[in-house]
């Protein structure tokens, strides 16, 4: 299905509510225009950390959670309702699309996505049909309510990337070294370049139906892209990549772009197409600045382990980071990957308070 400018619905966008919320903090730095405060949300912010999430996700499977729109929208709501963050990201995972058409996989606690069959040549790559919207329709169920739900707080759709969804798929579960992936990607360049275009369109189907139902901001996660060279990724991902966010861009809709150990490949990251890149916290955000094409917001980048130390230091360690995306057009503060499962709520509830209050203009 393709859906044109035109043919988007109207939650959220062009009706009377949709002035504050196309005006909010995160729409607006996104878009790298003033803002009221530095706007927050936490990669991860949903989930293990919480005690209410451990509480409601009791004897309910990962990937069961993901497929019920009663407990997608409670889980999304957690976070904003502790910490007072300044946009919502939908709580789903980047496997559930895979799973939506049929790959036979499962998310194992503590262990991440396992799949039970790795792809590795040409017949297991053609096994990868096609997501349709009616593959997935307790996303645009849970998509609607949140959005209706959350009023002018906007709501962030995602995806994996489709290197990060390859890497599950042919190395079959988590990966330190992705030594199958490349083989894959070395070794049959045209089943590689097959698979990748399969999970191009998968990922862009995912995203467009968050968007259809009123998602305001979509986050492609390439999480593991790291592992790659500046060469290999401009031959072997970035076209696809690059692919998703052509067609995100009639949209309107910012597009964030994030990865973690990417600080050699911000600027191509910010080539593929993002209107934001996420920056891990190896890299200071003044020198990513640099790195990235000109009109590009910046998204991070307090490294989560921070978080354990005393609050002293992550107020100054805050107040770093702040001080360097001066030099910035457009910033939304966050952590420099996800949030760690064993962190403190409290401390991100402070976190969030502190960033708004040393940035109120
Ligand atoms: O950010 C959010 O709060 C929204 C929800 C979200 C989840 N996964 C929920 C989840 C998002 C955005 C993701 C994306 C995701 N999933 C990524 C990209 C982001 C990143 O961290 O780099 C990746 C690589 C995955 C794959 C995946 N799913 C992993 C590595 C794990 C962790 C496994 C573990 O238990 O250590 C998961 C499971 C998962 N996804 C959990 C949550 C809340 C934990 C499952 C549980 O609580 O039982």
């Amino acid at each position: 299905m393709i859906l044109g400018h035109a043919a988007r619905p109207l939650r959220g966008h062009g009706t009377i509510g949709s002035v504050t919320l196309q005006d909010s903090a995160f729409l607006r730095a996104c878009r790298r225009q003033p803002v009221p405060h530095t706007p927050v949300w936490f990669m991860r912010q949903a989930g293990r950390s919480l005690p209410e999430y451990r509480k409601l996700r009791e004897g309910v499977a990962m990937l069961d959670a993901c497929s019920r729109p009663d407990m997608i929208a409670e889980i999304t709501m957690q976070p904003v309702r502790r910490y007072g963050v300044d946009a919502a990201i939908f709580f789903s995972d980047i496997m559930v699309p895979l799973k939506a058409v049929g790959v036979d996989l499962d998310i194992r606690p503590g262990v991440g996505p396992v799949v039970a069959e790795p792809v590795r040549d040409l017949a297991d790559v053609r096994r990868l049909r096609d997501l349709e919207p009616d593959d997935v329709p307790y996303v645009t169920e849970a998509v609607g309510g949140l959005v209706a739900e959350l009023g002018d707080r906007p709501l962030i759709g995602f995806a994996g990337a489709p290197f990060t969804l390859a890497s599950y798929l042919i190395e079959g579960g988590p990966s330190k070294h992705h030594e199958h992936t490349k083989a894959l990607m070395y070794g049959a360049p045209d089943v590689w370049a097959e698979l990748m275009r399969r999970l191009a369109a998968l990922t862009l189907e995912f995203l467009r139906v968050q968007i259809a139902a009123g998602a305001s901001a979509v986050q492609l996660f390439d999480s593991w892209v790291g592992a790659l060279s500046a060469e290999d990724y401009r031959a072997s991902v970035l076209p696809y990549s690059a692919w998703i966010f052509e067609r995100l861009a009639g949209f309107d809709v910012p597009r964030i772009h994030f990865g973690v150990g990417t600080g050699e490949l911000l600027g191509l990251l910010s080539e593929a197409g993002a209107d934001v890149v996420g920056v891990d916290w190896r890299v200071p955000l003044d020198r990513a600045v640099q790195r990235v094409r000109p009109d590009t917001a910046l998204q991070g980048n307090l490294d989560p382990a921070v978080l354990f130390a005393p609050w002293s230091v992550v107020a100054e360690r805050t107040d770093d980071v702040l001080a360097r995306a001066e030099a910035a057009d457009g910033h939304v503060f966050n952590l420099g990957h996800g949030v760690l499962p064993t962190t403190d709520p409290a401390v991100l509830e402070r976190l969030v308070e502190y960033v708004h209050t040393r940035t109120a203009v």
